[in-house]
């Protein structure tokens, strides 16, 4: 088998510091992968002003099989243009329209809801990725005056509902799951979340084996403190889906814990932690490798690598029981001991 090719954009902050100990991870399973990195980030546009060069999305797309990507985001470039431009860029542009988003309590010692066990916190949140308030449709109008108005559009499309409704109940039905619940705020958006409505009761009828729900996103948010036991498959719009998973992170140990995937089936696909770049931890060898490490675990399932992904949650799950965390997650070590420590259990 070729091994498959991923390009690495570690970015900014504390991406430069996961980045490389997700590395080492992928590398102690012997994974057949072969790593190109890029220096997409603050530093590269400070320097010479480049965010993503003129090909950047295509090549992605034409030579490699995934990306895994740190953060991006840096007091120095208070515009956080680069970030968008290559973060969003890569979702809108390469049409990674799923934002896959597992939930995992892996120790009831990371969880601060008490007798929370990891059987009560097990979900996964399918985010809509490339429409919503994120395509930055609207403007101003007498901008700086007290008559000012502001506008951001909320774009819905019937493709773009109906395919991540659909991707979210082939998920269910590839990962044995039995229920998918979908999160809106139908009862105030009555035409944007109307259509979410109608797509989900038609697209929950070709899928009879696995039970659909539904919640106003406020009322799951009580929910997933409540009984997060009850959640399986959530489903939701681009900005429900980033607010309500930064929540879902905390009750499985913190943003350092928390794994993501940006996927288009059949295509290249993008993996990247749910945290941000984190400066103030930036350069301290403090930030949490977990989560960065665990997103690569998923690409490489993602890429047909199941046996190495398993070896890498399992080598997750040991410095968990055994405490060898960095401080966020209640232990004493830093980032480049944690990925050390994982990658050793990993060879074995
Ligand atoms: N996907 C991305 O690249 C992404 C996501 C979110 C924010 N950002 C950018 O990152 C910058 C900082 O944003 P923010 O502060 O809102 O979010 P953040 O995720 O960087 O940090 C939020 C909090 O969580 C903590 N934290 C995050 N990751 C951690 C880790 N691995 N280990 C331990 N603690 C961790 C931070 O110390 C901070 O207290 C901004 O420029 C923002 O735009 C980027």
């Amino acid at each position: 088998m070729n091994p498959k090719r991923i390009a690495v954009v570690a970015g900014d902050g504390i991406g430069k510091e996961v980045i490389p100990q997700a590395v080492h991870a992928v590398r102690a399973t012997g994974a057949a992968v072969e790593f190109t990195e890029f220096d997409w980030s603050a530093d590269r546009y400070l320097r010479d002003g480049t965010t993503i060069p003129p090909d950047g999305f295509a090549m992605l797309e034409r030579e490699f099989d995934a990306a895994l990507v740190g953060a991006l985001g840096d007091p120095r470039v208070p515009s956080n243009i680069h970030a968008k431009e290559i973060l969003l860029g890569m979702r809108f542009r390469m049409d990674l329209y799923a934002n896959v988003r597992p939930v995992k309590l892996l120790d009831e010692s990371l969880c601060p809801l008490k007798n929370t066990r990891p059987e009560d916190v097990n979900f996964t949140v399918i985010r809509e990725n490339t429409e919503g308030i994120y395509v930055d449709v609207g403007g101003t109008f007498k901008q700086g005056t007290p008559d000012e108005i502001a506008i951001n559009e909320d774009v819905n499309t019937r493709k773009g509902v109906e395919r991540i409704i659909r991707y979210a109940f082939e998920y269910a039905q590839q990962n044995g799951r039995k229920r998918v619940l979908m999160a809106d705020k139908s009862n105030v958006l009555t035409h944007a979340h109307g259509l979410w409505q109608r797509v989900f009761k038609e697209v929950a009828g070709e899928y009879p084996a696995i039970q659909p729900s539904h919640m106003y996103v406020d009322a799951l948010c009580l929910q997933m403190v409540r009984e997060p036991r009850q959640l399986e498959v959530i489903v939701t719009n681009n900005m429900f889906g980033d607010i309500i998973t930064d929540l879902a992170a905390a009750l499985q140990g913190g943003l350092g814990m928390a794994a993501s995937g940006n996927i288009h089936p059949g295509k290249t696909s993008m993996f990247e932690p749910v945290h941000g770049s984190a400066p103030q931890l930036a350069g301290k060898n403090a930030a949490n490798p977990i989560g960065a490490i665990l997103t690569a675990a998923m690409m490489l399932e993602h890429l047909g690598l199941k046996q190495e992904c398993d070896h890498i949650e399992q080598g997750v799950l040991a410095a968990v029981r055994e405490r060898k965390l960095t401080t966020d997650a209640g232990g004493n070590l830093g980032t480049r001991e944690v990925g050390g420590w994982i990658a050793q259990r990993i060879r074995g």
